[in-house]
């Protein structure tokens, strides 16, 4: 299949192998490094996968160099612009853009899936008032295979299908419900005459004793925003899905670990920390001290929303997003926010800066994502979570190309060993 090789030679025993190397239709090339062990009886090393491609993907491609983001061969710009985030969830499971037939035919999909089952509401009653929401969704998703055992026969394409569809329907409704939990609310019904989004935030911000209608700007934004967050190759989130997913775990069980992945600050809960962070620096006189403090090798402090392991010239999200926060101020609240011109000197402080500049360290789609939110009514605990129900989109799109593709086999990583050799038990009346 390869015509390209590299030759690596030993230089302890002289011997040398041929390596194919794979090209893809965009991006570098790809050494086949699986006999390595076999021939040289090493193993590679490589923490962080920073030179490792660990599956092929037909789904996302990123330009690091470029800011280029494309769903399946469409540019990040088009689809934010022209596209609705149910339209990008076909394109992601299906390859192509949807006939009109098609599409309709996917929205009563999805709307037909929005409810929970009413027992799985009972799960949220063990939660206390104050659990972080992300706590409860990871439990919430992670118990679904519990009710859905008509979708979890991974090896039949019929339930990979359903189980996609329950979980991306099911995900605004799961997260809606962590948030009237925490406020003591009751939870609200799905609407299924609603949009994706305008349900999200109806099930959000109605009450039973109350009408609510979505705000058009809102629910706009929001889409936009979750087109975004869609899918970002083979980040934390998602290689931790094809991991629990190589062992031919269940898809609900799989998702439940991407949702943990995509906590953590470095990662999705990025929004929730850019804005604290805001809060904290609190005003533009302090952003110098803070800059201090994010260069500071002894200080633990990082500018949260900057940086990213592949974008080494500027995110593109991060453009689209900052476009859409001057938007949605100036319709839903005040051009003039603070918090907006907090982030926005911090960000032209921050790229002047020679640390930033010398390390590429752009502001990344979750630096300007939070503002938005806010703007929304959407608490700073919630950021993360609606990055889950987008990114959902993702992880099952990234899942079932996993358990299609035929060379897929368990993931199992190897190690470099630096614990003590061989050594005998002491018995306990031995020891001092
Ligand atoms: N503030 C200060 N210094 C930074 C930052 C930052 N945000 N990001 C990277 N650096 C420095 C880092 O200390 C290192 O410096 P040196 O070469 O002197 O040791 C250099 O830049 C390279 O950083 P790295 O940690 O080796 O880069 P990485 O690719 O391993 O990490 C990252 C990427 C996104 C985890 C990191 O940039 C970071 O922690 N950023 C803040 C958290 C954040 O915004 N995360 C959201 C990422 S985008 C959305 C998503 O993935 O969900």
């Amino acid at each position: 299949m390869a015509k390209d090789t590299v030759s690596v030679t030993d230089n302890v025993t002289g011997k040398t192998i041929e390596l194919p190397i794979y090209h893809g239709t965009l991006g570098p090339g790809a050494v086949d490094i699986g006999k390595f062990f076999r021939e040289f009886g090493y193993v590679t090393f490589d923490p962080g996968f920073v030179s490792t491609a660990s599956c092929r993907s037909s789904i996302t491609y990123i330009d690091g160099e470029k800011g280029q983001l494309l769903y399946r061969g469409y540019p990040i710009e088009q689809l934010a612009e022209k596209s609705s985030f149910l339209e990008v969830a076909y394109l992601m499971l299906h390859s192509e853009l949807p006939s009109q037939d098609e599409q309709q035919a996917f929205l009563e999909k999805i709307t037909r899936h929005t409810m929970i089952n009413e027992s799985l509401k009972s799960f949220y009653q063990g939660f206390n008032h104050d659990a972080h929401p992300m706590a409860i969704m990871v439990g919430v998703v992670g118990s679904l295979s519990a009710f859905y055992h008509d979708s979890t026969d991974i090896r039949n394409p019929e339930h990979r299908e359903i189980a996609a569809h329950r979980l991306i329907a099911k995900m605004p409704t799961i997260a809606a419900a962590c948030y009237k939990h925490s406020i003591g609310e009751p939870f609200i019904y799905p609407q299924n005459a609603l949009s994706y989004c305008g349900n999200l935030l109806n099930m959000m911000f109605s009450m039973p004793c109350e009408s609510y209608e979505v705000d058009p700007v809102a629910q706009k934004a929001l889409d936009m925003i979750f087109i975004l967050h869609a899918d970002h190759e083979q980040n934390a989130s998602t290689s931790t899905i094809r991991l629990a997913g190589s062992s031919a775990a269940n898809p609900f069980a799989c998702v439940a670990s991407g949702i943990a992945a995509l906590w953590g600050p470095a990662h999705g809960g990025a929004n929730e920390a850019v804005l604290h962070m805001l809060d904290e620096i609190g005003d533009v006189k302090n952003i110098p001290k803070f800059l201090e403090k994010a260069k500071d090798k002894e200080d633990p402090f990082r500018l949260m929303g900057f940086g990213h392991r592949i974008y080494k010239n500027f995110d593109p999200r991060a453009t689209l997003i900052r476009k859409m926060c001057h938007e949605v101020l100036s319709k839903l609240g005040d051009e003039n926010d603070p918090l907006f011109e907090l982030a926005l000197k911090l960000e032209e402080i921050a790229l002047q800066d020679d640390y930033f500049k010398q390390r590429q360290l752009y502001p990344n789609v979750d630096f300007y994502s939070g503002i938005i939110y806010k703007v929304l009514g959407i608490p700073t605990n919630m950021f993360t979570v609606m990055f889950a129900i987008a990114r959902t989109v993702g992880w099952v799109a990234q899942w079932m190309e996993m358990i299609g593709d035929p060379d897929q086999r368990i993931a199992r990583p190897r190690q470099l060993y630096e614990g003590p050799v061989m050594r005998d038990y002491v018995e306990f009346s031995k020891r001092s």
